[in-house]
């Protein structure tokens, strides 16, 4: 559940619901669901789901994800997924890569039909646009296609697509998603790449000889990311490039969290609202309000979509993420990565 639902129609929520999805699985007072009304194979593991959500569904900006939790073998497990149909469509899309081993992308892949109905968070995250929409480069590698997909077509719908070049990499020609080329293609006369191999910078360079004077957003497989970023800082021109990492730079270091001899309680006093928690150990900050029974905003729970950032007014924290530590005062800090080394002041703002 990511967003805040006033404690009373949670546990009516919690009362009703199992009878309404008796009815309808759709149907709940306070969860958004999505039925699966169609299926598309893009390319090679790839596929777009076409979602019908319920009344709760309050839309997306062009670029957000959406945390979409489905049940596997019994377990609830719960993935971001970009949206890559453009805002205000009546029947949302995600487009998953199927990851091997992976459990909810394997689910979706081999098991979701359609009739089948997912659980949905609600969209976020940063990666949209600035006031900066016609001198775009759009670049993606794999799935990261999918929030700049999204972002295209939010652009053709208004008009815009004209000066935005879109560069597309892709494993191999059947990991190429075709179709979605073609409607691109069909969308605007300018600027559509779409490349087989490792993007590089050498690469970019030659498809699109003006991207130091665009606005760029990227998406892809981290290394390849690494490779494009360092381009850009070396231009000096890092603060013309917004990106958006499907997997963190570096795993929680939850072994650390979980078995350390500091663990211990703490006290929480949450500065809206001028109350107090005792917050039992717990691996991260995000984990410990949950059991404490409060409902802060998250996205990815692995530190990458910034949704659980808060402000930390006082307090020692340590990142699982960096291993630093710090006490500074009015500092911004991730319940998910974050763990407690010390009672807290915490501002969670529209974050609850
Ligand atoms: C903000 C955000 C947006 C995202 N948008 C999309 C999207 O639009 N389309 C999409 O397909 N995915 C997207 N992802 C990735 C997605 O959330 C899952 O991480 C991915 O589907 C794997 O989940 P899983 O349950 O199948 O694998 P898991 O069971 O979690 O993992 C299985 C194995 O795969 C590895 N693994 C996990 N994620 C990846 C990855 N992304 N690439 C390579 N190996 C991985 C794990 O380390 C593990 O070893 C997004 C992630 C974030 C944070
Ligand atoms: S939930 Fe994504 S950074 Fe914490």
């Amino acid at each position: 559940m990511h967003q805040a639902i006033e404690p009373r129609l949670a546990r009516l929520a919690h009362t009703l619901d199992p009878w309404l999805q008796e009815l309808d699985e759709t149907w709940s007072l306070a969860e958004t669901r999505a039925r699966i009304v169609a299926i598309r194979d893009e390319a090679e593991d790839l596929r777009t789901f076409v979602l019908a959500p319920n009344r709760h569904w309050r839309g997306h900006r062009a670029g957000q994800f959406v945390p979409v939790s489905v049940i596997v073998d019994g377990v609830r497990v719960e993935r971001c997924y970009s949206l890559s149909s453009a805002p205000g469509a009546r029947f949302p899309t995600i487009t998953v890569r199927r990851v091997p081993g992976g459990r909810a992308s394997g689910w979706l892949h081999d098991r979701a039909t359609i009739g089948d109905v997912v659980r949905l968070g609600r969209a976020s995250g940063a990666f949209v646009l600035g006031e900066e929409t016609r001198q775009l480069l759009l670049v993606s590698g794999g799935s990261g296609i999918t929030p700049c997909l999204s972002i295209a077509r939010d652009l053709a719908r208004r008009g815009e697509l004209n000066n935005v070049v879109f560069v597309h990499a892709a494993r191999s020609g059947a990991a190429t998603p075709h179709a979605i080329r073609e409607e691109l293609e069909g969308l605007t006369s300018a600027g559509i790449h779409f490349t087989v191999g490792p993007l590089t910078a050498e690469r970019i360079d030659a498809l699109v000889p003006d991207w130091a004077t665009r606005q760029t957003m990227l998406c892809g497989p981290l290394p390849m990311m690494d490779a494009l970023a360092d381009h850009w800082h070396a231009h000096g021109l890092s603060d013309r490039l917004v990106t958006e990492r499907f997997a963190p730079p570096a795993p929680l270091n939850r072994e650390r969290a979980g078995h350390s001899s500091e663990s211990t309680s703490v006290k929480v006093t949450l500065t809206r609202g001028a109350r107090s928690l005792m917050l039992a150990p717990a691996p991260t900050l995000l984990e410990a309000l949950e059991a404490a029974g409060e409902r802060p905003t998250y996205g990815c729970r692995q530190g990458i979509c910034n949704t659980c950032r808060c402000r930390k007014a006082s307090g020692l924290v340590e990142d699982l993420v960096t291993g630093r530590r710090s006490d500074a005062a009015n500092e911004d800090i991730r319940l998910c990565t974050s763990r407690a080394l010390s009672d807290l002041e915490l501002d969670l703002g529209e974050n609850r």
